[in-house]
């Protein structure tokens, strides 16, 4: 397949304001009429919004155009390892724009029984696919799940008194950055613990590690080689036994699903990147939403509120409904979002969850771990370590991985993550996910293929046929330019 991506340019000045061409349909009297004093402080606000004067047509087209030069997972393969870019089901986005689903949250329990009746629902479900007694909604990510979880450990431990001697949390070094980072911001040291020759944790390695100074040990498991721990247990022990809890980061949940779950591991805390596992958008850094489970006798430290059944109605007709309210656990951290989290989000999840049921969610680790197996079998770069279950980590050995990167997308499909974890050299961690047939399989596989066959200089030019070519990628992710406005700088 031939692939040249949508590149329209756009006259910039055509997307302002085109005030020149229409009359203001507001007079004078009436604008007069609806300008509102602001309790706001002076510096904060302003007198008119200078936004671009477009009809619908012009504003549908100038989104739509965008769109086409752009990549997502609507657009075609997207294997980035690590972060399941799933296919978001349009059917979530159907639930979430019911009217109900837009209800005020300041609103009082009585009035919203049914919100918090899924809120309570998406609690249960998370809690039974993850083993774990007690579920908190609020965080907006699986990174703020990371430091929610890490609060609520640091709670325990003061509760039992080891607060200041517990100041260690233990990291694998094929950890995702965000689990160093939460550790570090939630004011502890990082223990970096090296990988065994296998890929897996050393179990050495951390019996050397684990002390009384030990609050938490952070895992992901599969881990980010898609390589499972088969040593949970004696993980577990290890580190029950020097009196840390240990941690499960949720991004490889879907290796799992329906057949494994963290709490049955051993693990205490986890979280669950809903953007992930259960299908809702990437938010692009927002909204999304990252639940933190735990088991019993951690549940007293969640954020505040959580949703509780508190008994039963006998509705007219409708059978028995059960009466929800919220409620702050006793030794609550506090808030990490405002009201219940990022509602909309929890919505798609839930319609995900209770689309697809028990034999759903079975299906879609199975065939997610089938997928990954397939698309290594028939890709020609070295895969080092196996068995791996729903991503591999395979090897551009000679070659660059981001210049591979940057030469797939020429062959219309999205590559994987790059260069991470380190402890594969060039690698490209690759993740196809439940959501691909056989042919996109193929295709794939054919785009890995091809730009191995091709010499560095081809490929150290890629890519040639997307709307925008090489970037300086720092600068990008740094210096961001959302708005039409930011043409004015250039
Ligand atoms: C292994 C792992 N942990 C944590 C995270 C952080 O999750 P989020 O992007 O939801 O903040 C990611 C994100 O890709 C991840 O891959």
């Amino acid at each position: 397949m031939r692939y040249d991506q949508a590149r329209w340019t756009q006259d910039g000045d055509a997307e302002r304001s085109q005030d020149d061409q229409y009359e203001p349909l507001l007079d004078e009297k009436h604008t007069d009429e609806v300008a509102v004093e602001s309790p706001l402080p002076d510096e904060l606000t302003r007198d008119s919004l200078e936004l671009p004067d477009l009809s619908e047509p012009e504003l549908a087209r100038h989104y739509t155009r965008l769109s086409q030069m752009n990549y997502g997972v609507d657009s075609g393969p997207y294997p980035l390892g690590s972060c399941t870019m799933k296919y978001n089901p349009k059917f979530t986005e159907d639930v979430a724009a019911l009217g109900d689903a837009a209800v005020h949250p300041a609103r009082s329990d009585r009035s919203v029984q049914g919100t918090l009746g899924l809120l309570h629902g998406l609690q249960d479900y998370l809690a039974r696919i993850g083993g774990m007694d007690a579920v908190s909604l609020q965080p907006p990510a699986g990174a703020a799940g990371e430091f929610t979880g890490i609060l609520v450990a640091r709670a325990y431990h003061e509760h039992h008194g080891e607060g200041d001697r517990r100041d260690e949390i233990i990291v694998p070094d094929s950890a995702h950055g965000t689990n160093f980072a939460s550790a570090a911001l939630g004011g502890y040291d990082v223990v970096e613990l090296p990988s065994g020759e296998d890929g897996r944790v050393d179990l050495e390695a951390l019996e050397a590690a684990a002390s009384d100074r030990t609050a938490l040990f952070m895992l992901t498991n599969p881990n980010t080689l898609g390589l499972f721990e088969r040593d949970i247990e004696a993980i577990a022990e290890i580190i029950h036994n020097a009196g840390g809890l240990l941690y499960y980061d949720g991004a490889n949940l879907n290796a799992l699903l329906g057949r494994a779950r963290p709490g049955d591991m051993g693990f205490d805390i986890m979280h669950y990147n809903v953007h992930k596992t259960f299908a809702t958008p990437h938010g692009g850094g927002g909204p999304g939403a990252g639940p933190v489970g735990v088991t019993d006798e951690l549940a007293e430290f969640l954020p505040a509120p959580r949703v509780r059944e508190v008994g039963r109605d006998e509705g007219e007709g409708r059978g028995t409904d059960g009466v929800y309210e919220l409620f702050d656990p006793e030794h609550t951290v506090g808030k990490v979002h405002g009201f219940e989290g990022n509602w909309l989000v929890l919505v798609k999840a839930y319609a995900y969850i209770a689309r697809l049921g028990d034999d759903g969610l079975r299906d879609a680790s199975a065939k997610a771990v089938l997928n990954a197996n397939y698309l290594a079998e028939r890709i020609e770069y070295e895969v080092p370590f196996e068995p791996f279950h729903h991503e591999f980590v395979a090897s551009a050995g000679d070659q660059d991985a981001a210049d591979v990167a940057k030469r797939m997308l020429d062959y219309g499909v999205h590559p994987p993550t790059t260069k991470w974890p380190e402890i594969v050299s060039e690698a490209l961690m690759t993740e196809p996910t439940e959501i691909e047939g056989k042919d996109t399989l193929d295709q794939l596989a054919d785009a890995f293929n091809r730009v191995l066959a091709e010499d560095d200089a081809t490929i150290e030019d890629a890519p040639n046929r997307t709307t925008a070519r090489r970037i300086d990628q720092t600068s990008a992710a740094r210096d961001l330019r959302l708005s039409w406005q930011a043409l004015d700088d250039e």
